[in-house]
């Protein structure tokens, strides 16, 4: 078996230094964060992660698909350093300042569609979402919104009353939003409607279509679908493209406004610029954040011209749109464009087809499934039934740690691959053949 640099694990692991910053953190941090495995983080360079102790892992998770050019990409930081000598920060809100006119510029020609776009800038995900719905309800004077079982939009109280991926998330929140609908997202493995995957007549979609839009919910009353064309925690899920088209000719016969939520799947991951391109799929909205500045604070709402016609005062950020980060992101977007996004599908590529090599060995691995580097992989304790197996998935994830792979899980019993789109094919051979031997130890 050939040796690779990495990953090198030289302590125990937590080490001794590690240890002591989990116990300093454990005292003082917010209990509400999900730490799988005690991995603290030091420094990074490209696909390598070293802890605090030394000991250099080999990143598959990329700051949970944020560190798009890698870990600390020396022309991003060159970038950012140019930038923070220059203005550190001077608030979009109230004043001007070029890097966020170009960077508005760039995501306007970057955009799918052919119509003209505007940019509202925030600090997150979760903030973009926000923008989202009050833009949706402001311009169509609509309240009700529709989104997904299984749905991750954020943790704001807007973005939550979206997210419908665990009940942890909301536990304990109420009352959120009025006038959220959840439908089932087009999750082929598991059709909420029994059938099976390119074997139904689009049941999922006939359900907002002849359910609930004739029964429950008037559809004139909706302001806005949000959907993430991959779904992203809630288990790396592709759906059928036809359900994206039908959804979209639905939505412009009623008026409501489509928001794709492209926070995980966007800037080039999927091995184009936005994974709505896969699908033919045109929203009036796209809410973007974590790949977009390889790894400083940054969202973005993009919508369409006409949509995005609100007054001054009804939205801003102090923060949002930082020039810091907007020069991150123009330099991640020349990059991305320089390369990396066709790495991203040739390696993403590769790495499914090696990932279905090790579903064809061991039978836990129900599913395997994604786009470029978005790759996910479904643990199941019986691949006729399809029973999930989340037990089996944390030991992997446990196991991967202890063996110098970083990578985390999505959904209830799926494990994503989501490296940076630096990555390398060595990368790729090294992680799988660490989940490779998990697995046979586990088998
Ligand atoms: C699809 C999607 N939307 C929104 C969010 C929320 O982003 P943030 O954590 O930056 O608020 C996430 C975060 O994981 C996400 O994956």
């Amino acid at each position: 078996m050939k040796r690779y640099p990495f990953p090198r694990i030289m302590t125990r692991l937590p080490g001794p230094r590690a240890a002591e910053i989990i116990r300093r953190d454990e005292h003082f941090v917010s209990p509400s964060y999900t730490r799988g495995y005690p991995c603290v983080a030091e420094k990074g360079r490209g696909l390598i992660l070293t802890d605090i102790d030394g000991n250099e892992f080999l990143d598959f998770c990329a700051g949970i698909a944020v560190c798009s050019t890698g870990h600390c990409h020396p022309e991003v930081v060159a970038a950012i350093k140019a930038q923070a000598e220059k203005l550190l920060h001077m608030s979009g809100t109230d004043f001007y300042y070029k890097v966020q006119a170009d960077l508005a510029k760039e995501l306007n020609r970057l955009a799918p569609g052919r119509h003209e776009n505007r940019v509202f800038f925030a600090n997150s995900g979760a903030e973009s979402i926000e923008a989202a719905i009050k833009l949706a309800r402001y311009k169509t004077n609509r309240t009700r919104l529709i989104a997904y079982i299984g749905a991750f939009h954020g943790r704001t109280l807007g973005a939550l009353s979206l997210t419908g991926s665990k009940v942890v998330q909301r536990q304990g929140f109420a009352p959120l939003l009025q006038g959220v609908t959840h439908i089932p997202y087009p999750y082929c493995y598991r059709c909420q409607f029994g059938r099976r995957r390119g074997r139904c007549d689009l049941e999922c979609f006939r359900y907002l279509e002849n359910i609930l839009f004739q029964k429950t919910v008037p559809p004139t009353e909706v302001a806005a679908i949000f959907i993430e064309p991959i779904l992203g925690e809630g288990g790396y899920v592709v759906p059928p493209r036809a359900y994206l088209q039908a959804l979209q000719k639905l939505a412009r016969k009623y008026g409501i406004l489509l928001v794709a939520d492209e926070v995980q799947t966007g800037m080039g991951r999927t091995g184009r610029m936005f994974a709505c391109e896969h699908f033919g799929f045109v929203p009036d909205i796209i809410c973007v954040a974590k790949g977009i500045a390889s790894g400083m604070p940054l969202g973005a709402m993009i919508a369409r011209a006409d949509i995005m016609d609100w007054p001054p005062g009804s939205h801003a950020s102090t923060f949002g749109g930082n020039p810091v980060a907007c020069a991150a992101a123009l330099k991640t977007i020349e990059l991305l464009e320089g390369g990396l996004m066709e790495n991203a599908r040739m390696m993403g590529n590769y790495l499914m087809s090696g990932l279905r090599r090790l579903q064809e060995r061991y039978p836990v691995i129900g599913d395997v499934r994604g786009l470029g580097l978005m790759a996910g992989m479904e643990i199941v304790k019986d691949r006729r039934s399809h029973e999930p197996d989340p037990k089996t998935r944390d030991r992997i994830l446990d196991m991967a740690f202890y063996n110098g792979l970083i990578i985390l899980g999505c959904g209830p019993n799926s494990i994503r691959f989501a490296p940076a789109l630096t990555v390398e094919k060595d990368h790729v051979d090294c992680c799988l053949g660490i989940v490779e031997g998990i697995l046979r130890k586990l088998s």
